[in-house]
């Protein structure tokens, strides 16, 4: 296959900037929440399915929007931490405007910490997001204002899904990864088909024996039947509390940013020791206290790419997995699992399972990052144009087929726009 090593055009750039500043446009989400007394303004992962405000999906947005519209980016991080929990827990879905949805609601499978709240977490890009924004800009001075309550947050991480003290984050049920139908998760969740209702069955089986004790995280824990460090998760958390720690450095803080710094060095040792698999050339996620690993074929296996003190080896053996034209070079990379794997399916199955297989924008663009921190701009700028030309085949859509750039899923989804970053980032 040919890689298109080139740098991304002027006008290509402006083109996606173009798009992105009108996905956000029509996905706005203004108003005021009676239940809690706060005004709101974010943008919805997507005005048809997805009408509140996700975790992740914000995280996304605010990065996109520091190249479009930094006055949206900052507030859709504040609307984000409006109803952060005392104990500093930001839940991975606030349901502002419920009342006007309660029919969608209930289709959701969702745990609850209240009626408006949910009680999951999900990947904790929020130092990236705060990161974009103040540097784009009004850095520091939106900085100081932000990150008391973006620190409460990882502390929370720290205390309350770092259980076994090695520095890893755990997960209690699969959707609080953000890949909630991911194969990785079959066998924990005794999936049998590719089918909607199995999977549902599935997530209670996990979910609802923590109901008994009103979703405790430690007796949660103690169940000892869902408790994964997923790679994608804590390689994301291992990076923002990198830039956690810059950001503290931005304020004169110092020793808050070593705090940081000896968090991420602990975990990225305990990823080493607990998550690579030296027979296959992979990270999996491990279960339980026994650490027992998930070995499913999934781009969550290639996520380390994204550790700048990767040893070379390992980085070239990530390579090889994703420039195999078996495994993840498909024309319109990457895909989600590894298409010689047989649970790989390009299109949407059953209803709507995702990430089994389709190419997303946002994983797309932490692995061309990781691509070019060490040295492979010119496989990072492929990605960047593959990317752009599924936009142009299909609109910004959710996720798209590998092999023929079909978009499926959420029509505008909102967090694809972070190719705008991925973009100008290989400029
Ligand atoms: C789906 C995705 C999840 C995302 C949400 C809103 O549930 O799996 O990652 O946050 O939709 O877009």
């Amino acid at each position: 296959m040919i890689i298109k090593s080139q740098a991304p055009a002027i006008e290509e750039i402006q083109w996606v900037k173009n798009e992105v500043a009108l996905i956000h446009e029509r996905n706005r989400q203004r108003g005021f929440a009676t239940w809690c007394n706060h005004e709101f303004d974010f943008t919805c992962p997507s005005s048809v399915t997805y009408p509140f405000q996700w975790f992740w999906d914000s995280c996304f947005h605010a990065i996109a929007l520091s190249h479009v519209d930094i006055k949206k980016g900052e507030a859709e991080l504040v609307s984000l931490l409006k109803n952060q929990h005392s104990d500093g827990f930001v839940s991975h879905v606030t349901f502002w405007q419920r009342d006007a949805f309660e029919e969608m609601v209930s289709t959701y499978a969702i745990a609850f910490r209240s009626k408006y709240l949910s009680d999951e977490m999900q990947p904790p890009l929020l130092a990236e997001a705060v990161a974009a924004v103040a540097d784009r800009g009004r850095g520091a001075e939106f900085t100081r204002e932000i990150l008391p309550g973006v620190r409460r947050f990882y502390e929370w991480l720290h205390i309350t899904r770092n259980p076994y003290g090695d520095g890893l984050i755990r997960v209690v049920q699969p959707d609080e990864t953000g890949l909630d139908h991911s194969p990785m998760w079959d066998e924990l969740m005794n999936i049998q088909d590719e089918e909607q209702e199995s999977w549902e069955r599935g997530w209670h089986s996990i979910c609802d024996p923590y109901d008994a004790f009103d979703r405790d995280p430690k007796k949660m824990i103690e169940l000892n039947h869902f408790v994964v460090a997923d790679v994608m998760t804590n390689v994301i958390y291992i990076e923002n509390l990198r830039v956690l720690a810059r950001l503290c450095r931005d304020i004169d803080d110092e020793d808050g940013a070593l705090v940081y710094e000896d968090r991420a060095n602990k975990a990225v040792q305990s990823l080493e020791k607990l998550c690579w698999n030296e027979e296959d050339g992979l990270y999996y996620g491990v279960n339980g206290k026994e650490n027992k690993q998930l070995r499913v074929n999934t781009f969550t296996s290639l996520m380390p790419l994204l550790l700048p003190d990767l040893e070379q080896r390992k980085v070239d053996l990530l390579i090889k997995h994703i420039t195999d034209p078996a495994e993840y070079w498909a024309e319109y990379p990457i895909p989600s699992v590894a298409m010689n794997h047989p649970t790989y399916r390009p299109e949407t199955v059953g209803g709507n399972l995702v990430w089994r297989g389709p190419s997303w924008m946002n994983s797309n663009w932490y692995l061309a990052r990781g691509l070019q921190r060490h040295g492979r701009l010119d496989l990072a700028r492929h990605i960047a144009h593959q990317s752009m030309a599924m936009v142009k085949a299909s609109g910004i859509r959710e996720y798209y087929n590998p092999q023929t750039a079909n978009g499926h899923g959420a029509p505008d989804f909102s967090w694809s726009t972070i190719l705008v970053d991925l973009v100008v980032g290989v400029a």
